[in-house]
């Protein structure tokens, strides 16, 4: 694509605020001298926002002040005027009853703090799953210049001379201590031994698959996504992109010219070669939203199909992030992308260069983390999307992460009304239950959970595990950790909250998976779906105030990305009235 760069100087937005010498410019700016800023500083240079989703409460941004600090000086050095923005932070492991339920607030407050204030480029600072999408999404409604950098994951977990991955040894480890192969103490022990650095989940979860999703539509410099939070070369790519976001907004290149449907063709099928996290689908879905981009799930499905897996990390595979960048990372990924014919490669990045420009000199360090595709840990990567009377807004399924012997399967429904319905009875003995039975989680969804938790991924009855099986068929309303791993039929459509099919499923009705066929099917007879739906009520209250409220009655569904109806679109970055 070629972009052609703005002219400059030209008059910025933050000059609405502190150009010439009214009242109201005196208002603005005086006040902001209180902080020891010389005049020059508002002389037209562009002012650049460090949207910092830095929390003490979201471990895993935990040192995005000090690279803040890193990015201003870059923002200083190319000229421009660096002004550090606290934004709503989300923390994946802390947030009740579940961090997606307040991505789309985030996604708003990040918006409204970009629009409403005198910003002419972004950064956006993030780590954590839900910080990175929230954070592009309020940029895209925005469109104001924006590139992002990430926190980086932390360095390998070792416990007992083998890697530990971020959730994935916590599923692997908790399922072991039910199993009786594990005992509390050694949980523990292990406890001690998964995070050893600040950072991001160390496996391909969201949070990498988030930083990889950044790069591949080309919102992130080249080679962002997998340096290690705590390598100093993480803070070059701070100080980099600080330098490079005063470019940009004189370049006036915007999240618009950069997120095309070409680009998020891009990130679908970097998804698929990295094993990236189910959680994309919502994400990107709700990003493209944004942007004004037609994208659907079965562009997820066309796309990522015939993408073999070639990242060896965990859930999928056997390694974490920090091999990951010492193979060389992303761009090796992308490069093999665009040699196999699956990469728009002349998609623009926020470097005003092609993906291609960036990618093609890449060198794979090690061919066992990033395979050669002949090696490719599935030649189906990627995410499959299913249909059928159960979900006929679609479910997705992430063949990666499932046993094969799964991937086609018949077996009688063991419900589950809700989340809460699912821990009373899971370690019952007496659970009518075997390893061919289907388990079924209703009421987890958008809407339900509220927000859309986790929980997809739910364990196995202890009585199953403890005969050393460790994979069922299961389907719900829900997401699944990035973390996680298994045969999970996921984000089906309509949820059960919305009265959609997964609601009427009952005990022993038996149920039909087939991968292949991309299909989910209820084994009963569209007379007595008819009538099932008919006769369907919620089982949970609905919020009557707060957030709970809005966020229920303007979420849609997981199918188009779970954002709130009233958001979705790009609103520009016009604010209109002077404050006073
Ligand atoms: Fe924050 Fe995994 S919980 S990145």
């Amino acid at each position: 694509m070629t972009f052609k760069p703005a002219q400059w100087p030209r008059k910025l937005r933050s000059q609405e605020w502190y150009g010439g010498t009214s009242r109201d410019t005196i208002y603005h700016r005086g006040w902001l001298k209180n902080q020891g800023y010389p005049h020059d500083l508002f002389d037209g240079r562009p002012i650049i926002g460090i949207m910092n989703t830095w929390s003490d409460l979201t471990p895993c941004n935990g040192h995005l002040r000090e690279l803040a600090e890193k990015v201003k000086a870059g923002v200083w050095e190319a000229g421009g005027f660096p002004l550090e923005v606290p934004v709503f932070s989300a923390s994946e492991n802390t947030f009740r009853p579940t961090a997606m339920m307040y991505r789309n607030l985030a996604a708003m407050a990040v918006e409204e703090a970009m629009r409403g204030q005198p910003i002419d480029g972004a950064v956006l600072l993030v780590g954590c799953d839900k910080t990175t999408p929230s954070l592009l999404m309020g940029a895209a409604s925005t469109d104001i210049p924006s590139i992002v950098v990430t926190g980086g994951p932390m360095l390998n977990g070792w416990f007992r001379g083998e890697r530990v991955g971020s959730g994935t040894h916590l599923w692997k480890f908790s399922e072991a201590v039910k199993a009786g192969d594990m005992n509390q103490e050694e949980f523990l022990e292990a406890e001690q031994s998964m995070s050893r650095s600040s950072g991001t989940c160390n496996t391909m979860g969201t949070a990498s698959t988030m930083a990889s999703m950044a790069e591949a539509l080309g919102m992130a410099l080249s080679g962002n996504a997998a340096i290690p939070a705590v390598d100093s070369r993480r803070r070059v790519m701070a100080q980099i992109t600080g330098r490079r976001i005063v470019q940009m907004v004189k370049d006036d290149l915007k999240p618009s010219d950069i997120m095309t449907k070409e680009a998020f063709e891009n990130a679908i099928r970097t998804n698929g070669a990295i094993g990236g996290s189910t959680n994309a689908v919502v994400h990107l879905l709700a990003l493209a939203g944004r942007v004004g981009i037609d994208l659907t799930l079965d562009d997820w499905d066309r796309c990522g199909k015939d993408v073999p897996t070639i990242v060896n990390l965990m859930p999928s595979g056997e390694y974490l992030m920090e091999e990951f960048f010492y193979a060389g990372g992303l761009p090796v990924v992308l490069k093999m992308l665009g040699e196999g014919g699956k990469l728009h490669k002349d998609a623009l990045t926020v470097s005003g260069e092609t993906v291609w420009d960036e990618v093609s000199g890449a060198r794979n360090w090690d061919e066992d983390v990033i395979r050669p595709v002949e090696q490719a840990l599935t030649d189906q990567g990627g995410i499959a999307v299913l249909r059928g009377n159960l979900a006929p807004n679609g479910a997705v399924l992430k063949p990666s992460a499932a046993s094969p012997s799964l991937l086609k399967h018949r077996g009688r429904a063991v419900v589950f009304e809700d989340i809460d319905d699912y821990k009373v009875k899971i370690d019952d003995d007496q659970l009518d239950i075997d390893e061919t039975c289907v388990m079924v989680l209703k009421n987890c969804g958008p809407k339900g959970y509220p927000g859309m938790s986790e929980v997809g991924n739910m364990g196995l009855p202890p009585k199953i595990l403890k005969k050393g099986i460790t994979d069922m068929v299961r389907i719900s309303d829900a997401r699944m950790s990035g973390t996680a791993y298994g045969t999970v039929v996921l984000h089906t459509a309509p949820e059960a909250a919305a009265g959609g099919p997964l609601a009427i499923v009952r005990n022993g009705d038996m149920i039909e998976l087939d991968v292949a066929a991309r299909r989910i099917h209820l084994d009963i007879s569209d007379d007595e779906l008819t009538e099932r739906l008919a006769s369907w009520t919620p089982i949970h209250e609905l919020p009557e105030s707060g957030y709970a409220k809005l966020f229920h009655d303007h979420v849609e569904g997981a199918d188009t990305g779970a954002d709130f109806d009233f958001l979705k679109g790009c609103r520009g970055s016009a604010v209109g009235k002077d404050s006073h």
